[in-house]
């Protein structure tokens, strides 16, 4: 039987191509205001960084299935999605390697002033003077914020560049050769450079807050892969203005894709549009997972990657 979806976000063409190839009829938010479209709606499906509230799940009542192409799945309210009976999937796994790759990226970029270094040859000002020296990034210190899969495929990039690891979550990992520290602040006091890999939402929000970034201090950097909210956006920017820390590489921020101007005006930031998964191979990977959870679902087999709260 043919089903009827909901698109959130914008979706990949290839996306959209395999999804009308299995015969589905994708609907999209033009669509919100058809009640006759929404009754026969039965999942939704987007990006990671979807929003789907109670008020959207209330205008949908045959919907069963949310498929997020994404790992993160923190625009989701997934505590009425279990009231209602309907199940989520993500996409863990198929991303790891180019998130850890982009946050490596942003380690280096930030400490060895990668893009102002680019900028200076093209405005021609090597001319007159010689780039002001970096810091070296090798052996330095790198803490964790999270030590899940994409801490650990990011641990283990940052190892072979020889730096010293630590890091902090839930609690500690018996099966880690690295040190743990049980608060992010005491983790910031003693890292060159705090890297942000922690699932975003409540639990969360505003984690690195301005006692965190005092600790990192004026010779440390933030680098954020994971999700804009947990970071406190408007402290972040005072401590780089004020340079009590000395500088930050982001994917992600508070109400993107509108970044904060001051950001933007900001000499000691590098700043990339949330782009960590947004390869070919990994968007495709990605698409393939979500549409797997779909057509596993409406074939009434076990899914393949529900989130932890619905498995
Ligand atoms: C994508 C993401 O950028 O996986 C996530 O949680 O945020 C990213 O992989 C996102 O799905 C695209 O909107």
């Amino acid at each position: 039987m043919t089903q009827e979806i909901l698109q959130v976000s914008p979706l990949p063409p290839f996306m959209m191509n395999a999804l009308q190839e299995a015969d589905y009829i994708v609907h999209d938010h033009t669509h919100i205001k058809d009640p006759g479209a929404l009754s026969k709606v039965t999942a939704i499906i987007g990006m990671g960084s979807a929003k789907v509230d109670k008020k959207l799940l209330t205008m949908l009542p045959h919907v069963k299935l949310i498929a997020i192409c994404g790992v993160g799945y923190d625009g989701v309210d997934v505590a009425t999605c279990k009231e209602k009976g309907i199940v989520v999937t993500h996409t863990p796994g198929v991303l790891t390697d180019d998130v850890a790759d982009l946050a490596m990226g942003l380690v280096l970029s930030i400490g060895r002033r990668i893009p102002q270094a680019d900028k200076f040859v093209r405005n021609g000002d090597w001319v007159d003077d010689a780039f002001n020296l970096t810091h070296k990034v090798s052996g330095a210190r790198l803490g964790l914020v999270g030590m899940g899969r994409i801490g650990s495929a990011i641990a283990k990039r940052a190892e072979a560049f020889d730096m010293r690891i630590t890091y902090t979550g839930r609690e500690a990992k018996a099966d880690l050769p690295y040190a743990f520290c049980t608060t992010a602040v005491d983790l910031a006091a003693q890292v060159d450079y705090l890297v942000v890999a922690v699932p975003g939402g409540d639990d969360t929000k505003n984690l690195i807050n301005a006692h965190v970034l005092q600790a990192l201090g004026s010779k440390g950097y933030l680098i954020n892969i994971a999700r804009g909210s947990v970071v406190d956006q408007p402290v972040l920017v005072q401590a780089l203005k004020d340079k009590t820390i000395a500088g930050a590489a982001l994917d992600v921020y508070w109400d993107e894709p509108i970044i904060d101007p001051e950001l933007r005006r900001l000499p000691n930031v590098v700043l990339t549009p949330h782009i960590a998964s947004a390869t070919v191979e990994t968007r495709q990977a990605m698409a393939a997972l979500t549409l797997d959870n779909l057509q596993a679902f409406f074939d009434g087999r076990a899914l393949p990657t529900p989130v932890p709260e619905c498995q």
